[in-house]
This record gives C-alpha cells, structure tokens and sequence, in this order.
C-alpha cells in the first residue's frame, strides 16, 4: 500500500480490482477524445489479463487516476493489437503502458507522477527490462523528469495524433529506484 496525503487528500495507490473497471472506464472517457480511449472491454480485459500492470489511485475510497499497461518481448509498441493484449506476454522483457490518466478535477496536484513513480518500481520489481511508452509533444517534459528517455516520433497513428516514443531502462535499476514495491496487492 502506497498512501500519500496531497493537499489534504489522503490518495491511495494500490493494484486495480474488477470493481473499479466502471470507475477506470470512467476516467478513460474523461481524458482522451473517442478515437483515442480504450472501451470498457479493453479496460476489463486488461485488468483481468495482467493487473500486475494495472494500479490506481483512490481518494475517499473513489477511483481518480490509473495506469495500464501490457507486457511484451517486442521493442515495437505501434502495433494496435496489442493495446487488446493480443501479443501479451506476461514474462516479456518490456513492460509497455497504455494509459496514464487522472480524472480533470483531479490534475495538477501530483498524482499521476506519483502513480508512475509506483508504476516505475512495479516494473523493476517485475523484472523488466524496459518501460516503454508513446505520449504527445507535451508530455514529453513530464516522463523525462521521471527519467524516460526520449526515443523518437514513434509511426503510431493512433487517433490521427503524432506520438513520441518514451523508454525507460530499468537494467540495471537506477538507485533512486530501488527498494521495496509499496503498491498494495490484490487480496
Ligand atoms: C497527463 C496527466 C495524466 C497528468 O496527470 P496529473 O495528475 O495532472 O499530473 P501531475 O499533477 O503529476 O503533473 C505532472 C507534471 O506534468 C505536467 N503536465 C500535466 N499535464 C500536462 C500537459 N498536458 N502538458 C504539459 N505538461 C503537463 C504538470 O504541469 C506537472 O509538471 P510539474 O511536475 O512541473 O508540476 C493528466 O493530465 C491526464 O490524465 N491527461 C489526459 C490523458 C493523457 O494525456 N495522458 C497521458 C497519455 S501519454
């Protein structure tokens, strides 16, 4: 369990479970347009096929933010497909994430970044190699000051947008992010 206190929230990060697949969905819709959010299946399925990969974080008992992710042998993470984890390999070398979200009312105060911290001890105690992620232009500030490496305009189209792909080597661990997982697990 990772619990941290935010302006006066007390925010939870902890594995997802299959009551929090509406809430996730939820968050989906609210921060990415139609052509770029996951349905609620893929969002199920992801949560039930590698919930190792998938965490929240929780205010009050309520879903705000999340990351997913899949995990995969291959270093090329435009193929579609495996966003429904067709190609999924739990013990593949990469761990690749498909989304970071936090609910609008819920931006700017710190979560995501500390769900990527979780998420970036997570993979090293998975025992990957490396996380592997696209983002846009923006974003790109924000993965790097979590040390991702900035790795090129990626050929994903995904929603018409142009992406950036972000690595992060996790082999061998940097320092800082060594030590235990402190994410709780599902019961
Ligand atoms: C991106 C997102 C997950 C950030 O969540 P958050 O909880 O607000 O993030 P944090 O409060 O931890 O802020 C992280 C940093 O990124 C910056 N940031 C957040 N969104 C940004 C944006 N759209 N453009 C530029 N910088 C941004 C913040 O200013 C902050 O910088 P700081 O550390 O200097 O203060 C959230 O805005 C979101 O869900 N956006 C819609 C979905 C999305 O685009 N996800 C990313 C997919 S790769």
């Amino acid at each position: 369990m990772n619990r941290f206190d935010k302006r006066g929230w007390n925010v939870n990060i902890r594995t997802v479970q299959k009551e929090d697949i509406k809430a996730c969905h939820r968050i989906e819709q609210a921060c990415f347009e139609s052509g770029e959010a996951a349905s609620l299946k893929s969002i199920q399925e992801r949560a039930a096929v590698y919930p190792d990969g998938f965490i929240v974080a929780e205010i009050d008992h309520s879903v705000v933010g999340m990351v997913n992710s899949g995990s995969t042998d291959s270093d090329d993470i435009t193929d579609e497909a495996f966003k429904k984890l067709i190609g999924h390999t739990e013990n593949g070398k990469n761990i690749v994430v498909f989304s970071v979200s936090v609910l609008p009312e819920f931006q700017g105060k710190g979560i995501a970044s500390a769900l990527m911290k979780q998420f970036i001890k997570r993979a090293g105690q998975l025992k990957k190699d490396k996380i592997l992620l696209l983002c846009k232009t923006d974003l790109i500030p924000f993965y790097k000051r979590l040390g991702f490496e900035y790795g090129g305009i990626s050929d994903s189209t995904h929603g018409g947008s142009k992406w950036h792909e972000m690595v992060f080597r996790l082999s061998p661990m940097p320092d800082q992010w060594a030590g235990p997982d402190k994410i709780q697990n599902r019961p």
